[in-house]
């Protein structure tokens, strides 16, 4: 069984931060997202990956490398523009060949692992797998209809009036029949060639489509609430590991992740938290929930249930909270009362605050 890995995309969602960097490299207790599917994939005994790239091609490869780092060997197939995920099956063939094989879309993040589904799959004779998760709001998603032994009825793309609550994840296991599948449809409205409706041509030819529904957590990280939650999660399960220097003026809680090279001065630290390697913290509070990517520097600031990506400085702000900051943001004090920031700024920016 091959794993394929949806890396290209738009990532209109996600804006500002993908003008500037691929979605699925935002860090995730500072990891870029699509290692924990990579893991995920190398965990359930895949070992040959294809990644489908898009513009964002050379900082994905750059990441990613051969693939060596997380036990896969990988190949790169160039997508000339987003049109579908069902189109990064088309271009995926010739590598694809006549296996199996996991669709995994790059941006999204599961908690607990695809191994016993992949299991499953490779034991039976369906044409198709799918994850399904219980969702509040099905009408953003797709949408599963299904039987009570789990095998697919129907499927919807944003319905207006769900037939059922549970939503398509970002993990689907393939045949070689999904090539026919994706080689039949048409684009659709929005000039996509959709997943959706590669699967319904497979059950509108009677082909059998099961499904798992996982009880884990699950995000498509399209926004940056969704990275934030998944941060959370991560965070939540890490161990104290203080590498870098913490001077006698810090008081430090909890699980503490300080990299090696990281400096920490006259500050409260509490956990979960993680602080990259070349970080600088001084005179500062960094809270819950919290990941500085590497060469950041927080400075007489309070920060709180965010993400700041590499090279980023904070100076004199309290506080930040629940907010996704690019790379190499500049953020200081505008004048006026002290409140609370919510943000979400991409690489580069340049954001005066009232404080
Ligand atoms: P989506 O989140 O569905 O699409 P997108 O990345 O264009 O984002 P947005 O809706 O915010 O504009 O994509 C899911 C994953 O699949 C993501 O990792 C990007 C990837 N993808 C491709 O590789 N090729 C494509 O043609 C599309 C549409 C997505």
């Amino acid at each position: 069984m091959k794993g394929l890995v949806l890396a290209g995309g738009r990532g209109t969602r996600l804006r500002p931060i993908t003008h500037t960097s691929a979605k699925q490299l935002v860090p995730i207790a500072n990891r870029p997202v699509i290692f924990y599917g990579l893991e995920s994939l190398r965990s359930a005994g895949i070992h040959e990956v294809g990644i489908v790239v898009g513009d964002t091609a050379a900082e994905v490869r750059a990441a990613i490398g051969d693939g060596s780092a997380f036990g896969l060997r990988v190949t790169y197939l160039p997508q000339q523009a987003p049109m579908g995920l069902a189109h990064g099956v088309l271009i995926a063939r010739d590598y694809l060949g006549e296996d199996d094989f996991v669709m995994y879309l790059g941006d999204n993040f599961i908690v607990g692992g695809i191994a016993e589904t992949v299991r499953t799959f490779g034991a039976e004779t369906c044409d198709a797998r799918l994850l399904l998760a219980k969702v509040p709001d099905p009408t953003q998603f797709g949408v599963a209809e299904i039987d009570e032994n789990g095998v697919v009825l129907g499927l919807a793309e944003k319905p207006v009036r769900p037939r059922s609550d549970l939503a398509v994840v970002g993990v689907y296991l393939f045949r070689a029949s999904i090539h026919e599948a994706v080689r039949a449809i048409e684009p659709s409205d929005r000039g996509e060639l959709e997943i959706t409706d590669a699967l319904d041509w497979l059950l509108r030819t009677g082909r059998t489509v099961r499904s798992d529904v996982i009880t884990g957590f699950w995000k498509d990280t399209g926004r940056a609430a969704d990275l934030l939650a998944c941060n959370q999660i991560v965070l939540d399960g890490i161990h104290r590991d203080v590498r870098g220097s913490v001077d006698a003026d810090t008081t430090v809680t909890g699980r503490v992740v300080i990299a090696p090279g990281a400096r920490v001065h006259r500050s409260r630290l509490v956990g979960p938290l993680i602080i990259g390697p070349g970080t600088v913290v001084d005179h500062s509070y960094v809270g819950p929930f919290t990941s500085v990517g590497r060469d950041c520097t927080v400075t007489h600031s309070e920060l709180e249930g965010s993400i700041v990506m590499d090279g980023s400085a904070i100076t004199g702000i309290r506080r930040i909270q629940d907010s996704l900051i690019g790379r190499d943001v500049r953020v200081a004090p505008a004048s006026g009362v002290a409140h609370i920031h919510r943000l979400v700024l991409g690489d580069h920016s340049q954001v005066e605050l009232a404080v």
